[in-house]
């Protein structure tokens, strides 16, 4: 049991900052990552479709038998994370609890701005957990569809992606708020830029946090020498390992498979 993967999944390459957090806290485990690159973006989908693809990939990881599932997907997390909860015997773990945890420790003022995909903004999956952990806070949620093509096509430090952050984010400074929630596991490669334009704020990625969470909740825990890591997707492309390069900071070996038969 203790040398079945974990498995993570993701629409693209987004969840691979994820797989990384786990990969620097957890060496000794064994990781599977799937990226629907052949179905990507999630977040511009219904929530029927969202349920639809989180299972057919929960589906493919388990016919790996991994031990636990980690949903690297703010979108599918919003969505699906119940239904996968309630389809499959290991535990899963979603990203948007640890992200909202993180922003109510770290607001100082109470106004916490979240920004996502169209479909993770409409579920206020966001807002919910945050007002369940301090109803005094007050959450500004903004949809940014345009974001996670001009990460996937690589302009992480590129005027036009400054220009398209500085029109999304404008009306949620003018707010007041002090801290902004990524909440799309794409958002962490414009750190940089959000950080440059708007110093004053405490930027939230939950990689980090739900690295942790994976910790806490590990069925078995794997001993011994480094585990592997074995990166899945649906379909294999230039982009996504030049991307993937960029994120786990080495080459990385990339296999497509079939989620149309899942
Ligand atoms: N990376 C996914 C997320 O965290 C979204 C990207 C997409 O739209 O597929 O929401």
């Amino acid at each position: 049991m203790a040398d079945r993967a974990i498995g993570i999944f993701d629409s693209g390459v987004g969840g691979l900052t994820v797989l990384k957090a786990i990969r620097d806290l957890l060496p000794g485990e064994n990781l599977i990552y799937f990226g629907d690159t052949a179905r990507v973006p999630y977040g511009t989908k219904s929530q029927r479709t969202i349920i639809r693809y989180s299972i057919q990939n929960a589906r493919l990881l388990e016919s790996y038998r991994i031990k636990m599932l980690v949903v690297a997907c703010n979108t599918s997390s919003a969505h699906a994370l119940e239904i996968l909860r309630e389809e499959f015997p290991f535990p899963v773990i979603g990203v948007v609890k640890p992200g909202a945890k993180l922003a109510v420790s770290a607001t100082k003022g109470g106004k916490v701005g979240v920004i996502g995909t169209e479909a993770t903004v409409k579920s206020h999956a966001y807002r919910k957990e945050i007002i369940s952990l301090n109803p005094f806070c007050e959450v500004y949620e903004k949809a940014c569809p345009l974001l996670v093509p001009l990460i996937e096509e690589g302009w992480l430090d590129d005027p036009i992606t400054k220009e398209v952050v500085r029109r999304y984010l404008e009306p949620l400074v003018e707010e007041g708020i002090d801290t902004l929630v990524l909440g799309c596991t794409h958002y962490p490669l414009i750190k940089g830029v959000i950080g440059e334009l708007y110093p004053h704020l405490n930027l939230i990625d939950s990689a980090d946090a739900v690295a942790k969470e994976v910790e806490r909740n590990l069925p078995t825990k794997r001993k011994g020498e480094r585990g592997f890591v074995k990166v899945l997707v649906s379909d294999r492309t230039e982009r996504f390992e030049r991307i993937a390069k960029m994120i786990m900071g080495r080459e990385v070996r990339v296999e497509e498979v079939n989620i149309d038969k899942e």
